[in-house]
């Protein structure tokens, strides 16, 4: 059957001013530091904001998405300033102040998701926008939970979906079945908490990232973690108090996944990360690329929150292997570079339960089954993943990628073609600056070429 190309191919009438990038195929390799790490930046922005006193943040993500989170806490009245390559939040103690203009949320699903909580929790009113990108993705399973909080949340986009008005305060504390496995609504939830009268609690049907349950203990937050029951004891409508503290953020274990999965997948390939974040909700990546044969050494520092260390990857011939179940949220951003591992890897690999990533910044099960086509790997599209068999023999599609605004889609792209025949163009590539902007950088560094 003929791939079905219609969304990516270049319209021949229309002129694109959007920035784009050549990729020329290479071996990468070497040595890399990649930014701040995107969840626990916005969150850091968040909690340093309702803090007592000045927090320093070093390592906090340069990116769109923890700009737009960091402006939102500005228009609410927290203080933010850069200098000497740390950042300074002076936080609100606990009453932040209702913002004059609508919260412009940019790209960032995760600043959307979390501020709605607090935005609840602190009994302000505030309207959330966004990017066509993040207006399109679900809001509804925030809604749920905040209004049994007693929050009033609209939805006045088309399908519960931005622009949001949240109207909330006195909030009682609930207890939440999570209906899906979602750090984002778990963090909703347990931030809106801080605000509530009495016990808030969560139990989540998997386990996801739990930098918001670290980042609480952190800061003396009184929160319990029994399994995936995790309660936090509601400071009322007067608000949380806690001290400033300082903060370090890793980098971002999702962005290092590109090169990852760039060293692994190639015989001999040997690259080192440092200073990554090691959560161990984060880095089933590793276990997935050791399963498939790529020989990966790990050295961990665990300070008071999220642990760090070094990453060693030395690249093989890959096989195929089935990704499921509980493995799915610890390494869900990084499916569609997975993906292009098992077009590289001998036989199938098979990604299943994962739903989830068709409402992520794209459908990104459609995005990648289209492009894996195009570049003439075999692949079967299911509702909840997909089966890709390898290895294939790459051949670079004669038309420009578009990224469709999703930032792991280009950078996925950008990292098969270095596997592939010739060079590509990949359009639309802004939205890389999301997470990392110095993508194209290291790509260089690490002996990619990129025009
Ligand atoms: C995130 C949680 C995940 C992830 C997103 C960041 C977070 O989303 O995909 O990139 O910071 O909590 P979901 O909670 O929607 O799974």
């Amino acid at each position: 059957m003929e791939p079905e190309t219609n969304n990516l191919k270049e319209e021949p009438s229309a002129i694109d001013t959007r920035p784009s990038k050549i990729v020329h195929p290479a071996q990468l390799g070497g040595t890399v530091q990649v930014p701040g790490d995107k969840s626990i930046s916005q969150r850091v922005a968040m909690l340093a904001s309702l803090a007592e006193g000045t927090s320093k943040v070093t390592g906090y993500l340069n990116g769109e998405d923890a700009r737009s989170t960091l402006r939102a806490m500005e228009q609410m009245g927290a203080k933010a300033d850069f200098c000497d390559d740390a950042l300074y939040i002076t936080g609100v103690a606990g009453q932040l102040q209702q913002p004059e203009e609508p919260l412009d949320m940019g790209n960032s699903g995760t600043g959307t998701r979390l501020l709605s909580g607090l935005v609840a929790g602190a009994g302000i009113q505030a309207t959330m926008i966004g990017d066509d990108s993040l207006s399109a993705r679900p809001m509804g399973r925030i809604r749920h939970p905040l209004e049994l909080m007693g929050a009033r949340i609209g939805l006045t986009g088309d399908r519960g979906t931005l622009p949001m008005m949240i109207c909330g305060g006195r909030l009682q504390g609930i207890g939440y079945l999570l209906p899906m496995a979602s750090a984002q609504v778990k963090s909703c939830v347990l931030l809106a908490g801080l605000y509530a009268e009495g016990k808030t609690i969560v139990v989540e049907p998997r386990p996801t990232r739990d930098h918001t349950e670290k980042l609480f203990q952190a800061l003396g937050i009184p929160i319990s973690i029994k399994g995936l029951e995790i309660s936090i004891e509601g400071y009322g409508k007067e608000g949380p108090r806690f001290k400033a503290r300082d903060f370090v953020v890793p980098g971002d274990f999702s962005s290092a996944a590109f090169w990852i999965v760039a060293a692994a997948a190639r015989p001999g390939a040997e690259l080192v990360i440092e200073r990554v974040g090691l959560n161990a909700r984060r880095t089933a990546l590793l276990d997935v690329m050791r399963r498939m044969g790529a020989s990966i050494e790990v050295e961990v520092t665990e300070p008071d929150g999220d642990p760090y260390g070094t990453i060693r990857v030395r690249g093989a011939q890959l096989n195929g292997t089935i990704i499921e179940g509980d493995e799915i949220p610890n390494l869900i951003d990084e499916l569609p570079i997975i993906s292009v591992a098992g077009a590289l890897a001998e036989g199938k690999t098979e990604i299943r339960d994962a739903a989830e990533l068709r409402v992520k910044e794209s459908d990104r099960i459609a995005e990648m089954v289209k492009i894996l086509r195009l570049f003439h790997i075999d692949v079967e599209e299911k509702e909840d993943g997909m089966i890709v068999s390898g290895p294939a023999k790459l051949k670079t599609p004669d038309v420009a990628m578009d990224s469709h605004g999703d930032h792991r889609i280009a950078m996925s792209v950008a990292v098969l073609n270095t596997f592939s025949d010739a060079a590509i163009t990949i359009k639309n590539v802004d939205c890389v600056n999301t997470s990392y902007p110095e993508f194209w950088q290291h790509m260089e560094a690490l002996g990619g070429r990129v025009e």
